[in-house]
């Protein structure tokens, strides 16, 4: 990959350690993809904040870089493995809650917006269409190639790192025009109306169709579900980018003729739902996978009021702290609390479930495949309406 003057005095350690090893990333990962060139970036979304999830070894490598060098251009970041303020309520560990909030520190001294959320194109991170954007979070890079028609890759969380130490990332891939075109079509032929069946639809579809980009038909959802089914087919397969026929902004250039089609039906997401099934019984519910809207939290509040009674057992409801911060002001937070827990800052996969958990409860198709490989549960998967039902 070519590299200018400039990017190979930096590439030379002039500018310091930080800076140079994340020229190396991106240089590297440019040869292996064959980029011709680094593009700017943006925006940077940043994966790899919980200490569950990078340990030790990744907050070395934080720490390191915070030392020598800031960000250039706007960075979020990632869930991390605890609501950074209320931890306790959690039943986190006190050794795990310092190790984190050390994670966190090396962040915030780099100037990485903590906002911890995997929803930051809900918190002013909002790319516009066709801005090319280094994102590492799978359910958001989905987001924002499809339903906001922004361009980034699926990084890793070092190399969105790197994206914004430099304000560049490799020309290659979904940054290429050529790349974004549909590779199969999606004839939904059944009605997909709650959250369970989006989770349902996005796990069958991403398990598959392999790394085609697919085009949905027949699909009607609103901008909650549409980052659910990414999540989901991210999560079941290796789907960063979908269209979906007058919906998303390029799905009128998006395909051609005599694209392979498939039919899903009623069939198929019965059978989807029951493979992400593998327990009857839930110690705890979890929703908020992607991280919860205003709308969803506020729903999910007429459920529980509509069930007319409060539970025995846990019930998180997962979310971004700019949206509890807004539930709190208009007061929905403080009557949700008589039902559920509103976490901030994380999430039922990042998190050290584990630890106090092994049987968890979820509508969302992508915590349903990470709960049993990441955080050894058996998972109860359903839409929330029916999961409380069964509920002590
Ligand atoms: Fe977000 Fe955690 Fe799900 S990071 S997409 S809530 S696994």
């Amino acid at each position: 990959m070519y590299l200018s003057k400039e990017e190979e005095r930096i590439l030379n350690g002039e500018e310091g350690y930080a800076r140079q090893k994340s020229m190396e990333i991106l240089a590297s990962l440019g040869d292996i993809y064959g980029a011709d060139k680094l593009i700017p970036v943006t925006s940077c979304q940043i994966a790899g904040a919980s200490y569950k999830t990078i340990g030790d070894a990744g907050l070395f490598f934080v720490s390191e870089f915070a030392k020598t060098s800031k960000i250039r251009v706007k960075a979020t970041l990632n869930p991390i493995g605890m609501d950074s303020i209320g931890w306790q309520r959690m039943k986190i560990k006190k050794e795990f809650a310092e190790k984190q909030l050390e994670i966190l520190d090396a962040y915030l001294k780099m100037g990485i917006d903590c906002s911890c959320t995997c929803t930051p194109y809900l918190i002013g991170n909002r790319p516009d269409c066709g801005e090319h954007i280094a994102w590492s979070e799978s359910s958001a890079i989905s987001f924002a190639n499809s339903v906001l028609g922004a361009k980034t890759n699926r990084e890793g969380g070092p190399s969105s790192l790197a994206s914004s130490i430099i304000g560049k990332t490799p020309n290659y891939g979904f940054h290429l025009e050529r790349n974004r075109k549909a590779g199969i079509i999606i004839d939904v032929k059944t009605e997909i109306k709650k959250f369970s069946d989006v989770g349902a639809l996005g796990n069958y579809v991403g398990t598959i169709i392999g790394n085609k980009i697919p085009y949905f038909k027949n699909l009607s959802l609103d901008s909650d579900k549409l980052k659910s089914l990414g999540a989901s087919m991210a999560a079941s397969g290796s789907v960063a980018l979908y269209h979906v026929e007058g919906l998303t902004p390029e799905s009128n250039k998006a395909i051609d003729d005599d694209l392979e089609k498939i039919e899903v039906g009623k069939e198929e997401i019965e059978e989807s739902k029951c493979k992400l099934n593998s327990s009857d019984d839930m110690e705890l519910i979890c929703i908020g996978c992607p991280h919860c809207s205003v709308g969803e939290v506020k729903e999910a509040l007429n459920i529980f009021k509509k069930e007319g009674r409060t539970f025995k057992g846990d019930i998180w409801i997962c979310t971004s702290r700019y949206v509890k911060n807004e539930l709190e002001r208009t007061g929905v937070a403080q009557e949700l609390e008589k039902y559920a827990k509103l976490l901030a800052d994380t999430c039922m996969v990042v998190a050290p479930i584990e630890d106090n958990y092994s049987r968890t409860a979820t509508n969302s198709g992508k915590a349903a495949v990470y709960l049993p490989s990441l955080c050894k549960q058996k998972v109860r998967f359903g839409d929330l309406e029916s999961l409380i039902k069964d509920f002590n």
